[in-house]
C-alpha cells in the first residue's frame, strides 16, 4: 500500500534526532521528559532543514521524468533554493532558480550558498510567498524546454503531494520513538510540512502549525494537500480540523517580531539551539506563547519540529538585532 514512499532518492541523513528540552521545559514551567525537539535542522544536504525530505521524493520523480534541470524559486533567502540546488549539484543536475524582489547589491546567507552551490538565478518583480511566483517558475520552464533543456518544476516550498511524503515520512519516525507525543508545532509557511505530517499522523489535531507567511487561507491548503499526500502513501484521509495559530506573524514573512528575538534567545542560551528568524523562530514563539496560555497543557507531550533554516540568522537583514547587544 505504501508503495510511493519508497520512491525515494537518498539526500539526507535520516531518521533526525528526537532529544528532549528539559531546560527551556523547566523555564515555561513544564515538567521535565515533557518538551521535545525534531532535529530536523540536520537532515544535511547543504546545512540542513525541512527541505531535504521534500527534495528525496521530488528529485526521484524528476529523475524519472527524464529531467536534466531542477527549476524553482523562493525569496532571497530561500532556503527550499538553496537545498534544491545543493540536491541538483549531487544529483549532476543543473538548477535554475527563480527569486522574487531585486537583485541585492550584497550577498550573504543562502543567497551566498546559492551562488556557491552554482544555481543559476533569475530575479522577478514578485511577492516571495505569492501563487505569482509559481507563475513565474513554470515560465522559467517553458524557456527552458525552448532552448532543449528538460526541466523539472518544483512549486514554492516543494509543496505539493510528493514533497509532502518527506513530512508523511518523518511522522512515522514520530509515531515510532516518541509514541506518547500529543502535539507537534510547526512552522507553516507553503503548507507541505504541516500536509505531510498530518497525513502521517492520519489526524489533524496532532499538529499545531504556526503561521509565518502572508497566506491566510492556510486551513484549507493544509487539508487538501494532507489529503492527497496520505492519499498517495495509501493512508486513511486524516481525520479532525486542520489547527494553525495566525498570531505569531508580526508585520510579515521574514520580519523580525519580538516573540520571535525571545524565543531564538531562549532555545539558545538554554539548548545550544540555532533557530531563524522567519520560520522556527516565530513557531517556537507560537510554542511558547500556547503554553504561557494554557492552550498547550503542563501534563502534554509536546515535539518542536526544528526546521532548519539557519543561513537565514547570518543574512545581513538581522544583524541590527544582535549587534546593539
Ligand atoms: C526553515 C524552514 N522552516 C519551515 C518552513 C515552512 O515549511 P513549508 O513551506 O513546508 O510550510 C520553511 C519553508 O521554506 C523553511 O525554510
Amino acid at each position: 500500500m505504501a508503495k510511493p514512499l519508497r520512491n525515494l532518492v537518498r539526500l539526507g541523513q535520516l531518521p533526525t534526532p528526537i532529544q528532549r528540552m528539559d531546560r527551556l521545559g523547566a523555564h515555561l514551567g513544564l515538567p521535565a521528559g515533557s518538551l521535545w525537539v525534531k532535529r530536523d535542522d540536520l537532515t544535511g544536504l547543504a546545512g540542513g532543514g525541512n527541505k531535504t525530505r521534500k527534495l528525496e521524493y521530488l528529485c526521484f520523480d524528476a529523475l524519472d521524468q527524464g529531467a536534466d534541470t531542477l527549476v524553482t524559486g523562493g525569496g532571497e533567502q530561500s532556503n527550499h533554493c538553496r537545498q534544491t540546488a545543493a540536491a541538483a549539484a549531487k544529483l549532476g543536475l543543473k538548477c535554475s532558480l527563480v527569486l522574487a524582489g531585486e537583485r541585492p547589491d550584497g550577498l550573504s546567507g543562502n543567497l551566498m550558498l546559492d551562488r556557491v552551490l552554482g544555481a543559476d538565478i533569475t530575479w522577478v518583480d514578485a511577492e516571495s510567498s505569492s501563487a505569482d511566483l509559481d507563475g513565474y517558475i513554470e515560465k522559467r520552464c517553458l524557456d527552458l524546454s525552448e532552448s532543449g533543456a528538460r526541466p523539472y518544476n518544483i512549486p514554492v516550498g516543494g509543496s505539493n503531494a510528493v514533497g509532502a511524503l518527506g513530512y508523511v515520512k518523518a511522522a512515522m519516525e514520530l509515531r515510532f520513538k516518541v509514541p506518547e507525543a500529543d502535539l507537534v508545532v510547526v512552522a507553516t509557511g507553503s503548507c507541505g510540512t504541516h500536509a505531510g505530517l498530518v497525513a502521517g499522523f492520519m489526524d489533524h489535531e496532532r499538529v499545531l502549525g504556526i503561521r509565518v507567511g502572508e497566506r491566510e487561507d492556510l486551513e484549507g491548503l493544509v487539508s487538501e494537500r494532507a489529503a492527497a499526500a496520505a492519499a498517495l502513501a495509501g493512508l486513511n484521509k486524516p481525520a479532525g480540523q486542520c489547527r494553525i495559530d495566525h498570531g505569531y506573524l508580526g508585520e510579515g514573512y521574514a520580519k523580525i517580531t519580538d516573540g520571535a528575538v525571545e524565543a531564538i534567545e531562549l532555545a539558545a542560551r538554554l539548548e545550544g539551539l540555532i533557530l531563524d528568524p522567519v520560520y522556527t523562530g516565530k513557531a517556537l514563539a507560537g510554542l511558547i506563547g500556547n503554553v504561557r496560555s494554557g492552550q498547550i497543557a503542563p501534563g502534554s507531550q509536546t515535539v518542536f519540529m526544528h526546521t532548519g533554516g539557519m543561513p537565514g540568522l547570518l543574512s545581513d537583514r538581522y544583524a541590527a538585532v544582535w549587534s546593539a547587544q
